[in-house]
């Protein structure tokens, strides 16, 4: 290849790795968050172009026909996986992973068997055996996170005696192997130990997880990928490969503890503590416990007479896709002069940023959009917190029954606003499947009925009201 196409591909790679850079950090705020997807999508396209401008190791022009084909099969793919609801996008992701870790074991296997007469080094061998060992794991663990949040696999945990020991010993079997392997390369008979195992491995170690801990366990896959991929840098010595793949495993890894902080609950807890399974709802003590409920008309008045208003949306907006009704509601009440603002739990929802994307597609000013703390500290002094869609994330037992299961998740303290609403369908419990004791309080109003169609019917009573 000649010096000139070198420095070329070098300076793509560059340019690549900056923008993947500047992706992650604009995707940190919402409100660069569409400039860091370009980031991401530019720095890709510039990735491939360096890629596809490689020569073969004989000197030759790369075969293109079959580059082609795997381009149109991605793309058939691809297309159809962007266009999900975006309540799906969780399961969305995990296939994505299992698609790139899949990607990474097929090229480790391929430059094993294409090294294996030449002469393989220590180091070599140790990240050939992280990557295919990282990618295998992640391939299957990855397909059973999406099969359990899509529920085509059982979303309960699926424990057994002796659970842990199992996939700890055969972990430990994976290294053992790939130890034996980095000091005797040529022995390839055992190279497919350290495929298989692994593979059972991944499919082991997400069975005794319960779906709702399934989107952590995909932000901690998504950095085993990363790893996976970084060590692939190393095995072609690529580095932007080792770029990319550490910013993909370091981020992965900050978002799986950010998550697991925000519903109080350690990593060990979530990967060997069989959490998540759907309980029963029942009022502690099974005392009979009265809802006060009331109509659009009512709620209307309420939140009309209001001066301060605090909205907390949660799945049920998501799933109603009652965004823009929010946003009616919050042009009328802020044409009234009621200050409107948006308390946003870290896990409300069903994937990190779940709130804010919808509430972005809805063009509400991000700086009415306020955090856990700083809401929190608002609310005493608020006059209506209107609840649409959440549940688990204002239930006050997380933060006052030392016996419930939610107990220690940080909440969004909406029961010291001087009077909650609560739109929602139902009784039902959310994704925790406990009860919620805000329901029962005096000052709650229970809103019953969908939140697009709840949300429109108050803008109409508002309306009719300011005429
Ligand atoms: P949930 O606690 O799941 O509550 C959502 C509520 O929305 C349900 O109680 C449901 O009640 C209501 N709902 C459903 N469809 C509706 C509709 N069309 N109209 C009106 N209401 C509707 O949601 P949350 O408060 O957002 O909490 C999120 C939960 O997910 C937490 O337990 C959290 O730990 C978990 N989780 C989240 C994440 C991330 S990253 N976001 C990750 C892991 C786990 P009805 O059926 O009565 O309508």
């Amino acid at each position: 290849m000649t010096t000139g196409m070198t420095v070329l591909i070098e300076f793509l790679y560059l340019a690549a790795s900056a923008l993947f850079i500047l992706s992650l950090r604009w995707m940190s705020s919402p409100k660069s968050a569409r400039h860091g997807v370009w980031a991401g999508e530019i720095g890709m396209a510039l990735a491939i172009a360096g890629t596809l401008l490689h020569r073969t190791p004989e000197g030759g022009a790369l075969h293109y026909q079959y580059i082609l084909i795997g381009l149109a099969a991605g793309c058939i793919i691809g297309v159809p996986l962007g266009r999900v609801a975006m309540t799906a996008v969780p399961q969305r992701t995990a296939l994505s992973h299992a698609f790139g870790a899949f990607c990474v074991t097929a090229v480790g296997i391929a430059h094993y068997y294409s090294q294996v007469g030449e002469h393989i080094g220590k180091f070599e061998m140790g990240v050939l055996c992280a990557e295919v060992i990282l990618g295998s794991l992640t391939f299957t663990g990855s397909l059973m996170a999406a099969g359990k949040l899509q529920e085509v696999l059982p979303q309960r945990p699926i424990t057994y005696r002796g659970a842990n020991l199992v996939n700890l010993s055969l972990l430990a079997a994976s290294v053992a192997v790939a130890i034996y392997l980095i000091l005797n390369p040529g022995q390839t008979s055992l190279f497919p130990v350290i495929v298989a195992v692994p593979l059972v491995f991944g499919i082991l170690m997400i069975i005794p997880i319960g779906g709702a801990d399934m989107p952590t366990v995909i932000s901690l896959l998504n950095s085993y990928a990363g790893l996976s991929a970084a060590a692939m840098g190393f095995v072609l010595n690529s580095k932007l490969l080792i770029i990319a793949g550490a910013l993909d495993g370091s981020s992965g890894f900050i978002l799986s503890v950010i998550m697991s902080k925000a519903m109080n609950r350690s990593f060990t807890n979530v990967l060997f503590g069989a959490f998540g399974q759907v309980q029963a709802s029942a009022a502690p003590g099974g005392e009979a416990r009265t809802a006060r409920s009331a109509t659009p008309e009512e709620a209307a008045g309420i939140l009309g007479a209001a001066s301060k208003v605090v909205i907390v949306p949660g799945y049920g907006m998501a799933v109603a896709q009652a965004q823009h009704k929010v946003r009616e509601l919050y042009d009328s009440l802020t044409r009234r002069g009621v200050d409107v603002k948006f308390g946003i739990h870290p896990v409300a929802g069903r994937m990190p940023g779940h709130m804010n994307v919808l509430l972005a597609e809805a063009d509400i000013p991000y700086d009415r959009l306020l955090d856990l703390e700083d809401i929190n500290a608002d609310l005493p002094q608020t006059d209506v917190a209107l609840i649409i869609g959440a549940n688990d994330v204002t239930n006050p037992a997380a933060r006052d029954d030392k016996t419930s299961p939610i107990y220690g998740m940080p909440i969004l303290d909406v029961d010291k606003a001087r009077t909650v609403m609560v739109i929602k369908r139902s009784m039902s419990p959310g994704f925790a499947g406990i009860d919620n004791p805000l329901y029962y309080l005096d000052h709650t109003l229970m809103l019953f009925g969908d939140a697009k169609a709840f949300v429109g019917d108050i803008v109409r009573e508002l309306g009719h009201g300011a005429h």
